[in-house]
């Protein structure tokens, strides 16, 4: 077994290390057909999709064989393909080979928002250049403004970046990647609109196979207006149809599941990729192979060695230009109900049975049901206040135009939460997250417990936390794992220093980090449901957070002030204090 998770490109020393073997990823494209129709001419995939040290392929010669668990989709008329003999499906589907040949249409819905710009249409870039897109491949950008594929082209353009490693021939990769983009306008609501998008894609597949991935990159009030349109006239008719929801799912647990509730008329679970870009991240996924690949880790993880986990987020800038839609959902849902507390959730969660998405998700899940309650009492909200710092003035949150005068949502939250279960009974999980603090950082802390009859705790003074051992993931910036040891200092006499065992990404690798968007459409293409939110979590994440939600709201509780640019409320050293924890990033060692 490769050790290695490479997805692209198949120069890639972690490629070279794939078995020769390893079935070509691109035949997961082909998923929806039975085996019976393919036998003969096909490369099985394995049937665990998470590939290790599979490379991805550019081309692909044959029709892979379904997986048995993807069942077909509502609205995707596959019925008539099912059990037909090979002759049979080639009658249905025409002789030449490049016509069983899948192509993936993306259809980008909401093209001209800020996220397709910046993060959506550079990922796709990024999979391009990297050659993880299939052979055929077209991007389609949909929104309700009138636009021509050469005005698309050039307000994509302008976001598009190249990876360091290939940079001598970029500009013609841009602009074959381009020239693969058009543009269609259209209302969310039309079914019209998208029949015309349907017509449109079809063209441009050529009677080949089709799959279909539709990117809501909208507003969560239009998204089943969108969804029922693109369902009843622009879903695939051979191939798969797949939908990728952006957060916020809801603002609490009725709203989400209405929303689910909605979206599942059209859609079965399978089809809906509920995006967290977090579970994307690199040091978020590598979370499981630090812990369940190293024996030093795994035996640790639990009550009985571990003392507190901090789950830190915290940007140096505010919610500029997004008060509007900030001020209806606040940190509490933009932050720590899906990012921190899904990395919570693999942090946590107990060793899954296989690699397998609803193996891992299952695991998670019975986390997030095993949580205690929040109490207010547990949790510290702040908003920020404009300040003045080297003659520069920096705004206060309500300083925004798009803010209401006197609004109370928190920018700033600290809570403490526990699991109920007997890995962790006891043990605090400490969150934190805000805008427009000191620095910009998302870190995973452990603090281990002190060692027992410690022989050497008078080194340390009374200060016995200082000797403790503390485990760092650093998601960004930098990112980093290190581990906070004690170490004698050279020399004669015996004294110690807490010193890192430190493994600095930038320094190790040589290759890019990959934006955590490439990974998420890269797996949704695939089909792989891993690092996408299954509603029985959403419904649990909500479960957990909704009472604190409607308690802080009903009781109108005035969040602590904390200037611009600081390190937050005093409130949450009170917090963590009340269970003699210090919160990491702030000691001078951090
Ligand atoms: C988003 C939040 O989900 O994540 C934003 O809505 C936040 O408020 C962003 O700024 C942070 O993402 P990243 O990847 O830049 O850390």
């Amino acid at each position: 077994m490769a050790l290695s998770v490479a997805k692209c490109p198949s120069s890639s020393a972690a490629a070279r290390l794939a078995p020769d073997h390893s079935p070509p990823r691109w035949s997961t494209l082909l998923r929806p057909f039975p085996r019976t129709v393919l036998a003969g001419s096909v490369a099985v995939p394995s049937s665990k999709n998470w590939n290790l040290g599979v490379a991805c392929k550019q081309e692909v010669g044959t029709v892979a064989a379904s997986s048995p668990k993807e069942a077909p989709s509502k609205n995707v008329e596959i019925g008539g393909l099912l059990g037909l003999s090979s002759e049979e499906y080639r009658d249905v589907i025409g002789p030449n080979s490049s016509e069983r040949e899948p192509t993936v249409s993306i259809t980008v819905v909401g093209a001209s928002g800020d996220l397709a710009k910046k993060k959506i249409f550079p990922a796709l870039f990024a999979l391009y250049y990297e050659d993880c897109l299939p052979k055929h491949f077209t991007i389609f950008g949909y929104a309700r403004s009138k636009m021509t594929d050469a005005e698309l082209r050039t307000m994509v353009s302008k976001t598009l970046t190249c990876r360091i490693d290939k940079r001598e021939n970029c500009n013609e990769k841009m602009e074959q990647f381009l020239q693969r983009c058009f543009y269609h306008s259209g209302q969310y609501e039309s079914e019209e609109n998208f029949a015309d998008l349907d017509k449109e894609l079809k063209e441009h597949e050529g009677g080949r196979l089709s799959n279909r991935l539709f990117y809501l990159s909208i507003p969560p009030n239009i998204f089943i207006d969108v969804v029922k349109s693109a369902s009843k006239s622009a879903s695939s008719k051979n191939g798969w149809t797949r939908v990728i929801v952006e957060k916020p799912f809801g603002r609490d647990s009725e709203s989400s599941a209405a929303l689910t509730r909605g979206l599942k008329q059209y859609l079965d679970e399978d089809q809906i990729f509920r995006i967290d870009h977090y579970l994307g991240k690199e040091l978020v996924e590598n979370l499981s192979i630090l812990r369940f690949s190293n024996l030093v880790f795994e035996p640790l993880w639990s009550r009985q060695y571990i003392r507190n986990v901090q789950l830190i987020f915290s940007e140096d800038f505010g919610t500029e230009g997004r008060g509007g839609y900030f001020d209806n959902y606040g940190i509490i849902r933009d932050i720590m109900q899906n990012h921190l507390l899904q990395i919570l959730a693999l942090f946590a969660m107990e060793t899954p049975v296989s690699l397998d998405a609803e193996d891992i998700r299952n695991e998670k899940v019975k986390v997030l049901r095993s949580m205690k309650p929040l109490q207010l009492e547990n949790v510290v909200i702040g908003q920020y206040r404009s300040h003045t710092k080297g003659g520069v003035a920096y705004p206060g949150y309500t300083d925004d135009k798009t803010v209401p005068k006197g609004s109370l949502t928190p920018t700033f939250a600290a809570a403490a939460l526990f699991i109920d279960n007997a890995r962790w009974d006891g043990v605090p999980f400490l969150m934190k997250a805000g805008k427009a603090l000191e620095t910009r950082r998302t870190e995973i802390r452990v603090q281990f417990r002190h060692v027992p009859g410690n022989l050497y705790k008078r080194s340390f003074g009374t200060d016995l936390d200082r000797a403790t051992n503390e485990l760092v993931i650093r998601v960004q910036p930098d990112e980093a794992i290190y581990l906070k040891i004690n170490n004698k200092i050279p020399g004669l006499g015996m004294r110690l220093d807490r010193s890192n065992l430190n493994l600095l990404y930038a320094s190790r690798y040589s290759k890019e980090i990959p934006d955590a968007y490439e990974r998420l459409l890269l797996d949704a293409i695939e089909g792989e449901r891993r690092l996408f939110i299954r509603s029985d979590e959403l419904d649990a994440a909500w479960e957990l957070f909704t009472p604190l939600l409607k308690e802080l709201e009903e009781k109108k509780i005035a969040p602590e002030l904390y200037p611009y640019g600081s390190c937050g409320p005093a409130g949450a050293h009170y917090l963590a204090a009340n269970y003699n924890v210090r919160w990491g990033d702030t000691a001078s060692d951090a």
